[in-house]
Formats: structure tokens, sequence, C-alpha cells
């Protein structure tokens, strides 16, 4: 029988035999394959294991600590956290196109990822969060925008003289077996049942230029639905949910007066496979009780609306 133990311990000693002694090297995303390789090649490697974290400065409310509080303090993992925010801002400067945003964030990550792992010395292998659908897409498909993450760190980015072997122990694994051994190594459930988080984040999330303010903003609002969705007990029966900052002004009345400020979008979806989708039926309470704390929390939003569309037409993002 299938049992989480048991493949564990088979990846740990195959990981055993493969590094040896040797030093390995992580990007860790904060995504569950990323979270459950650094997990595993802890427990079977340890101290030869190093994870690069790079925060892009457009990951949800609170997200950055959290993977370092789950890793670094909580499992031990060695984690260099690179904060990267003011780069990255810096580089989407004035550009609105969601393709340009998307390579602006791709080749930025790479290029500080390479930099700190250029950075160590004597590492030999690269460890990727590579599952066995990847390893599918990769072979068929020619539209990997779901896993441009994972190629950019590929062997192929670093730096020459660094020549990384890749580790790949979830290459057999499907999605569902990975969530298992991550729950079986210990890293919370939450984390590991939560809802896909796209590679270049809210920066595809924030339509148009993205800016400091409107990210903060829609932290905040996301992280007031996706807590909602919880207290409802909705957010498992969601595949994905998320706000998206409009950067439309809209007209608002208050006690202080008139204001005239951006729309936050809510999204809520149900698919199996990502390739279609439904919008998620969420109950009209849930609904009101998100829209009145998010205009009265979060500061600069004075409406709220709810995405109908179904996929096709409409992308599960925004952008
Ligand atoms: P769409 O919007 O194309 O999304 O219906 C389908 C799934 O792919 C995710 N997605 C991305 N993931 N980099 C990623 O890593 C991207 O650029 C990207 N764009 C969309 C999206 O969140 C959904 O799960």
């Amino acid at each position: 029988a299938w049992k989480p133990g048991n493949i564990i311990n088979d990846a740990i000693a195959t990981v055993r035999e493969q590094v040896g002694e040797a030093k390995a090297l992580l990007g860790l995303s904060g995504g569950v394959d990323s979270s459950v390789v650094a997990a595993l090649l802890h427990k079977a490697i340890g101290e030869q294991l190093t994870c690069v974290f790079v925060d892009h400065g457009l990951l949800r409310h609170h997200e950055g600590d959290q993977v370092m509080k789950i890793f670094a303090e909580h499992l031990g993992v060695k984690v260099i956290r690179v904060d990267a925010e003011a780069r990255f801002l810096d580089a989407l400067k004035g550009v609105d196109d969601p393709e340009a945003k998307r390579k602006i964030i791709g080749r930025l990550f790479v290029e500080v990822f390479d930099e700190e792992a250029g950075k160590l010395e004597g590492i030999d292998f690269l460890a990727q969060g590579t599952i066995y659908p990847d390893v599918i897409e990769s072979a068929g498909s020619k539209t990997k925008k779901a896993h441009v993450i994972k190629s950019h760190h590929n062997v192929g980015g670093l730096p020459e003289h660094m020549k990384l072997k890749l580790v790949e122990p979830l290459r057999e694994l499907f999605k569902d077996e990975v969530r298992r051994i991550g729950v079986e190594l210990g890293l919370p459930r939450e984390m590991v049942y939560r809802h896909p988080f796209p590679g270049p984040g809210l920066g595809v999330r924030i339509l148009g230029e993205v800016s400091k303010a409107a990210a903060d903003t829609l932290r905040q609002a996301d992280h007031i639905f996706i807590e909602e969705l919880r207290r409802a007990g909705w957010y498992d029966k969601t595949s994905q949910a998320f706000a998206v900052f409009l950067p439309v002004r809209s007209v608002g009345v208050t006690g202080d007066g008139r204001r005239y400020e951006p729309v936050i979008a809510l999204r809520a979806v149900q698919t199996i496979d990502f390739m279609t989708a439904q919008w998620a039926h969420l109950p009209y309470e849930l609904l009101d009780v998100c829209s009145r704390r998010i205009v009265n929390e979060v500061p600069g939003v004075s409406r709220v609306v709810y995405d109908v569309s179904g996929k096709p037409p409409a992308t599960i993002e925004w952008e």
C-alpha cells in the first residue's frame, strides 16, 4: 500500500546515496513542492542543505515571515532570505503589460537567486521540487506558464562555475502524494493544502503598474477574504481564491465625505485541472462579511466586487 512513511524513507535513502557528503542548494518559494523538498532534504542531509528564499515583495500577507518561521525557526533548516522587494518594484516601474511584468519578475528572480547561489561555496547539487505532472507537462506542452519559476531554477541559469547536478526527490509523485508526505514530515497542514499561488505573485493580481501601496492594499484585502473563507468552511471547497487590485477608481461616500478610490475584486473558483473553471457560488452572507470587512479595515478601498466569470473565457488570474 502507498504509505507516506515508506515513500519518505525510500526518498531519504535515495537522496543520501546520491548526494553523499556533498552540499545541496534549494530555491524555496513557500509553495507546496519546494517546501516539501526542503523538509525532506533537511531530514535526509541536514546541514548539507542550504535554501535560498527570494522574497520579491509580491507575496501574500506575512508570507515571507511565515516561511522563515516554519523552516528556519521551527524545522531548523538553513535558509537565506533575500529581501529583494525594492529591486523588483524598481524594475516594474512604468510597466503595465501582463506578459512584460511576468518576464521582468521571472528574469529578476533568476538573477537574484543566482547572485545568492554564487556567494555559496562548495555546492554540488541543486534540489528542485519537480513533481510528476511537471515532468509530463514539460515533455508535452509548449505553454509552461504555470512552471516558469521552476524552469528558471534549472541548472542553465546558474553561474557556469557551479555546474550543479539535480536532485529531484518528488519526480515520481502526484500533488496529492506530495501533500501527504509534507504533512508526515511535519509541515503545517494549512501550508501543505494551500491554494496554488502564481510565481509572479501579486505582480499579476495588481492590474497594470505595480506599486508598493497597491501591494499593501491588496495583501490586506486578500488576507481578509481568505480568513473569512476559512472561517466559513469554504476554503477547502474552492480550488483558488484571491483578491485582485483594480486601478480604476470609483466613487464612494462615508461620514467623512466623498471618496474616489480603487476597487477590489474577489475571485474564487472551483476546478479539477485549472484548464477550465467555474466561479464558486459563495454564500451571499459570506460575500457580505468580506465586503464589509474590506471597506472598513482596508484604507483606500470603498468598493468590492465579486467575479462571476467562468474559464473559458475568463482566465483564473485577471492578468
Ligand atoms: P489562468 O489565469 O491561466 O491560471 O487561468 C491557471 C493557473 O495557473 C496559475 N498561473 C501562473 N502560475 N506563473 C505561475 O507560476 C504564472 O505566470 C501564472 N499565471 C497563472 C494560476 O494561478 C492558476 O492556478
